[in-house]
């Protein structure tokens, strides 16, 4: 089967989050299981530079007026699978992030961004396609890419079939109706069983309508968009196609995030010795400015600083969790308000809160494996990962009973447990909870079950990955 994998973000060329860790750790796992499959990424400027080797293997035109693109050929890093990047300098090298520039706004030509992206993918798998390689199978992932099964079926003729993952329903790509004119798009699909959604011409939508199956990142939150309060509007379409979506659950890139061999960290451990842990926590604590004190419970968090994410329930209860005796490594940027208040906490808290407002993969690491604990008290979380780093880390998570976290984390009052779960999303719960997890920590020899337990656990793509292959085989 030749599968066309058509992503925003891909680690470890261009990442804002875990969108870019699936992009890259799936594609090598359908690989490894003998499938022909490729990456179609835009050619940002930071993926141009990271790409070796590229070959220019098409010169096109996507839209009638607008300047040819080109499609270049290469091989990702390490896991060796090929990835075309549509060249599209206009468009895609430019300073600051793949959606948005430094003060946070969206680009204002995202249409036009992502309406290329997605029907250079649909012509990748069409007669239209610029190269003899061409796709059984489209693979869109988010809004980005959500046009592209509306252009296979607009197009007509023989095309591949497509399945189209939501990693968040929150984010849809949702744009002014003018925008069809560029993207070439008939206006007769401008319909609500087509691409209109609530007048505005959205790319989720488009997805959610044309695609050939719908998949989401975790079983539970295939449920939860199904519903008023996390359907985010499309719920009624999701429930009519009901029989086509599913829920598959996101592995992890277990050579990327493996304490035994991580390239971040100075001090290795696995589940037979976990002694070395306490090596990253010194050096983590040492790194961050934080009090060198070995039996201290370090949290950590590394995230988006967003409302999704429930750190503001965290602001909440951390001075009571701090006073108690807890320390705090975090790292994450976002919301100006949520990256002033923890700011304002580590000058409160100074050799007990250490707050890093960055994007830093190493650090993300390097708190993985020294925090005794880690933070994920999501109001919403379609799959998460970091939970599951955390559990292959020796740190087990806390979290809130909600999507793939539901799905991943087993409460420590289970004979398995992995971590510790609570439901409601208040400060009040996750105070309880955390402390909680605190009490656990202090007993070690149960605090030792319960990361054992979740070091043991098999997070890896495998299973997953010949879950996509099954629902290929299905469409084919
Ligand atoms: P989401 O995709 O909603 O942000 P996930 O848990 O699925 O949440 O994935 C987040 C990914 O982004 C993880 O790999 C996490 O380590 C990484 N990440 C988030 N914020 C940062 C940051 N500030 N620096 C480094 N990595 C980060
Ligand atoms: C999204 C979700 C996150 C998920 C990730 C990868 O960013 O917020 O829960 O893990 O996509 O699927």
């Amino acid at each position: 089967m030749k599968i066309l994998f058509v992503t925003s973000e891909v680690h470890p060329l261009i990442k804002t989050g875990g969108l870019a860790d699936v992009s890259g750790a799936l594609p090598a796992a359908l690989q490894t299981l003998g499938e022909d499959v490729r990456l179609l990424v835009p050619g940002y400027t930071q993926v141009l530079d990271k790409l070796e080797n590229k070959r220019t293997v098409a010169a096109f035109s996507v839209f009638p007026g607008q300047p040819e693109v080109k499609l270049l050929s290469a091989k990702m890093p390490d896991t060796e699978v090929p990835v075309y990047v549509l060249d599209a300098p206009q468009y895609f090298c430019r300073v600051a992030g793949p959606y948005q520039y430094e003060l946070g706004g969206d680009w204002p030509d995202n249409a036009m961004r992502f309406g290329m992206l997605s029907k250079v993918a649909a012509m990748l798998g069409s007669a239209a396609s610029p190269l003899a390689w061409r796709a059984d199978i489209l693979h869109c992932n988010d809004w980005q890419s959500g046009l592209a099964p509306a252009y296979l079926h607009l197009g007509g003729g023989v095309h591949a079939k497509s399945v189209m993952t939501i990693h968040n329903m929150a984010f849809q790509g949702n744009f002014d109706r003018d925008w069809l004119g560029p993207l070439d798009l008939p206006q007769s699909c401008f319909d609500m069983h087509g691409v209109e959604f609530h007048g505005y011409l959205s790319f989720l939508k488009a997805g959610l309508h044309y695609a050939d199956r719908i998949v989401t990142v975790s079983p539970t939150y295939a449920q939860e968009i199904q519903t008023t309060e996390m359907g985010y509007g499309m719920q009624g379409l999701l429930t009519v196609r009901n029989g086509d979506v599913s829920g598959i659950l996101n592995g992890i890139d277990d050579k990327e995030w493996d304490p035994a061999t991580d390239r971040y960290l100075t001090a290795h451990f696995d589940s037979s010795d976990l002694a070395p842990k306490a090596a990253g926590k010194r050096a983590l604590q040492q790194r961050l400015g934080l009090e060198e004190q070995a039996r201290a419970p370090l949290l950590g968090v590394v995230s988006r600083l967003t409302y999704q994410k429930g750190l503001d329930m965290l602001l909440e209860c951390l001075p009571k969790l701090l006073d108690g005796g807890a320390q705090l490594a975090l790292l994450g940027s976002g919301e100006d308000d949520l990256e002033r208040r923890f700011g304002q906490l580590a000058l409160r808290y100074p050799g007990r809160v250490s707050v890093t407002v960055k994007f830093d993969e190493g650090l993300s690491h390097q708190i993985m494996a020294g925090a005794d604990i880690f933070l994920m008290p999501s109001r919403f979380e379609p799959c998460g990962l970091n939970q599951m780093y955390g559990m292959r880390y020796g740190t087990p998570p806390v979290v809130r009973r909600t999507g793939g976290l539901a799905d991943s984390v087993d409460d420590a009052s289970l004979p398995d447990g992995t971590g510790f779960v609570f439901d409601e999303p208040t400060p009040a719960a996750l105070y309880r909870t955390v402390a909680a997890a605190i009490d656990c920590y202090r007993d070690l020899p149960k605090f030792q079950r319960i990361q054992l337990n979740g070091m043991r656990r098999d997070v890896g793509w495998r299973v997953s990955a010949q879950r996509y292959i099954d629902l290929y085989r299905k469409i084919e």
